[in-house]
């Protein structure tokens, strides 16, 4: 068989399951929010790589970091332990509710311990054949893509054809007291939401929402999870979005930005809450991993500073104010909402169901950007993305918009024409 040196995006069609349907181009380097194809043509990154790449682009101390502690010890085992990912534990225990810490490769598998240790945490206070076993998700939430995850993740399409699904898991609409209040109770072990739902199109909980759930937790012996694989680690403005809401949930889950591009995710929780794992319930080989644990040391030590929080806020009004000023000149936007530098634009009705145009017109000029879903196109940029790259990236995101509504709208199947 013969294969060619030279690899092209083409070269996807031949040689990947085909679970992505990636641009026409292929970056090759990046530095800070700016972003190069294999032709040398240079994008303005206003995606992040999915909310991951807070500090940017080939961040020089994140280099550093990497670099020294690949020189060092790249990776061990659990069967030791290791200076970062004990370092990475007492900086995520010094700033945040949580006392322990398990540390995954994913959002999904720290969603996934989150979800065993509710479990366990069940059957160990009520026994094996209790039927405290209910888990509560919402509609539109996105949790990953393990067979537990994408069962608890409120998106049904996500999980068709994967069947049989875990069971004992019930989906509420988010945001709606009543129907937590109902479903929430004495067979409830766990809860599990998103403060903001980032896949399921940037909806920020309502405070007196998750107020809520944390009484109906409380009262029922459950457990609250919250998924902030998409909102933590800054983007909120805080280091966790529970720290803007003030409701404190009993496990965490963060990934995503934590390894700004380098795989790492953790699940935070109390001490008498991690006491229900033992040696042998659950494990990793790569979950704690020195390099990783190392980056994210050194993410975590550049997010918490006073200047790279405050600058979230700065960003993201000066996003919304972009955004505000392109749909006063264009009406294309219904709603702008979301915390911090994780925004959702939601397209106004003409423009339904095109999230994906846009953002394909956006590539055309230059800029990269995210949908949430078909109606909704989402913002990740990095925490500290200069402003005239912000600048720089609308005036591009505005040239986009400009070819689509002189384009004008497509008409719909069955619509007169006049
Ligand atoms: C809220 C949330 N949870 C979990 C995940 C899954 O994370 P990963 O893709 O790292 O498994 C995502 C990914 O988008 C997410 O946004």
């Amino acid at each position: 068989m013969t294969r060619s040196k030279s690899v092209t995006r083409a070269t996807f069609d031949d040689v990947m399951v085909p679970v992505y349907a990636p641009a026409p181009f292929v970056p090759v380097r990046a530095e800070g929010s700016r972003v190069w194809d294999s032709e040398d043509r240079e994008y303005i990154d206003l995606a992040g790589g999915i909310a991951v790449t807070a500090l940017g682009h080939g961040h020089p101390d994140v280099i550093a970091a990497l670099t020294e502690q690949a020189a060092r010890l790249c990776h061990i085992s659990n069967v030791y332990t290791n200076q970062p990912a004990l370092r990475l534990a007492r900086r995520l225990t010094d700033a945040t509710f949580a006392e322990r810490v398990f540390f995954a490769n994913s959002g999904a598998e720290a969603n996934e311990a989150a979800l065993k240790l509710a479990r366990k945490v069940a059957t160990d206070r009520h026994g094996l054949s209790t039927d405290k076993v209910d888990i509560v998700s919402f509609n539109q939430s996105f949790h990953g893509r393990t067979l537990f995850t994408v069962s608890v993740g409120g998106q049904p399409d996500y999980a068709e054809g994967f069947g049989p699904l875990p069971g004992g898991i019930t989906h509420i609409p988010f945001n709606d007291l009543d129907a937590a209040a109902s479903t929430i109770g004495p067979r409830t072990c766990a809860v599990i939401v998103e403060p903001v739902q980032g896949e399921g199109g940037v909806r920020p909980a309502n405070p007196a929402f998750l107020r809520t759930l944390r009484h109906l937790c409380d009262q029922h012996d459950a457990l609250l999870i919250f998924d902030e694989v998409q909102t933590g680690v800054g983007r909120s403005g805080s280091l966790y979005a529970y720290m803007e809401y003030g409701v404190t949930p009993d496990i965490l889950t963060t990934a995503k930005s934590l390894g700004n591009g380098f795989p790492i995710a953790a699940m935070l929780t109390t001490e008498p809450l991690a006491r229900h794992f033992s040696p042998g319930t659950h494990g990793s080989t790569y979950g704690g991993n020195p390099l990783a644990a190392a980056v994210a040391d050194k993410v975590l030590e550049r997010v918490t500073t006073r200047g790279v929080l405050n600058g979230v806020r700065e960003r993201a009004d000066h996003c919304l104010a972009a955004l505000r000023a392109i749909n006063g000149r264009y009406g294309i936007f219904k709603e702008l909402r979301g915390m911090g530098l994780l925004i959702g634009a939601e397209l106004s009705e003409p423009y339904a169901g095109r999230a994906k145009d846009f953002v394909a017109a956006a590539l055309e000029q230059r800029v990269m950007l995210l949908n949430a879903g078909t109606n909704v196109l989402r913002l990740t940029p990095s925490l500290i993305v200069p402003f005239a790259d912000l600048d720089e990236g609308f005036r591009r995101f505005e040239l986009a918009v400009d070819t689509i509504v002189a384009a004008g709208v497509p008409r719909r199947k069955g619509e007169a024409v006049v």
